[in-house]
């Protein structure tokens, strides 16, 4: 794999391409946090929004939106990623405190602040791994606001093309104990072989007891999308094509891997949790971008 790092050095902060996208999502998690009836809190969220040139004019209040919740990149997009956020939360809370995970590991974790935001067991350490630059843009924000973790943080700046695997290992993750991964928001950005790879290595990296969530989208083209009121808000309205961002590749069966290596996986659209919440994103008729996307739990059973 170091062959294809080469061309990517990874040094890119938040200021554009792909790692944009975390901006994106921490100015839905802050909108989210001001709702009335807000699915998830991140009070961190609106200062990396803030920080950062590329996005201090973007809305962190749905208040500064004309438009509110009929903004298809503000209101129903942002919903998503709130309702995203909150599953996702939930998932990774379940695997600490019942399945007994203390080994978390975030992949692309972007501005994700749930080492700081999440009530961990003790003992949990919070690996998270993305670019130099997006981490170090994060960890500016968090010091000026003197934030404090709730776990033990390991942030491991590394391209995810790299080897992960062993920067991780090197950093202290112990393949014996049971951990809970996450890929949130991520894996449609990497290549076909960085995804096949990250599934077996956690597979490999896995004791029995621990889980791993992910997204997806299932579409063979996404370029069907172009015109969707999703994508082209996020076009007009950020200056983000995230069709240009996303590997075109066709996807590798990940799900279909982990059934094969003794996994129990679990496939789930994100309107099965609207309608479990009684509130998020609801499907639409037409040119729906969210149609496709998945979010796959998995579990990696303990022998009996
Ligand atoms: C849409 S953001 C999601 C961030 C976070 N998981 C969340 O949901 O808030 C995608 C993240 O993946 C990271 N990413 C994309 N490609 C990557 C790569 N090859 N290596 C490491 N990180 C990568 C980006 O830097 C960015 O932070």
């Amino acid at each position: 794999m170091t062959g294809t790092v080469r061309q990517h050095t990874g040094a890119e902060g938040v200021d554009g391409g792909v790692g944009l996208t975390a901006l994106l999502v921490a100015a839905a998690r802050a909108i989210e946090t001001h709702r009335h009836d807000s699915l998830a809190r991140d009070v961190y969220a609106e200062h990396f929004v803030r920080a950062a040139p590329a996005s201090a004019h973007w809305p962190v209040d749905l208040t500064q939106v004309p438009d509110g919740d009929a903004n298809p990149l503000w209101g129903r997009f942002a919903r998503y990623f709130g309702l995203r956020t909150r599953v996702l939360d939930d998932f990774l809370l379940r695997s600490a405190h019942e399945g007994g995970a203390r080994q978390v590991v975030l992949f692309g974790a972007g501005l994700d602040a749930r080492a700081f935001r999440l009530d961990w067991p003790p003992g949990c350490v919070v690996y998270e791994i993305d670019r130099e630059g997006v981490l170090a843009f994060k960890h500016q924000v968090l010091g000026a606001l003197s934030a404090t973790p709730r776990a033990a943080r390991v942030p491991i700046p590394i391209d995810l093309r790299a080897d992960w695997a062993g920067a991780l290992t090197d950093a202290g993750f112990d393949p014996a104990a049971p951990s809970v991964w996450l890929a949130e928001g991520l894996l449609f950005y990497l290549p076909r072989t960085a995804e096949t790879y990250l599934i077996d290595m956690v597979d490999r990296m896995s004791a029995p007891g621990s889980a791993l969530a992910y997204e997806v989208k299932l579409e063979r083209d996404l370029r069907a999308y172009r015109d969707s009121p999703l994508y082209v808000a996020t076009r007009r309205q950020i200056g983000i094509d995230l069709l240009t961002l996303f590997d075109d590749e066709p996807r590798p069966d990940s799900a279909g891997a982990l059934a094969n290596k003794g996994w129990s996986t679990s496939v789930r659209t994100p309107f099965d949790f609207t309608h479990h919440h009684g509130r998020g994103p609801l499907p639409e008729q037409r040119n729906d971008a969210l149609e496709g996307n998945r979010w796959v739990f998995a579990n990696k059973s303990r022998p009996r």
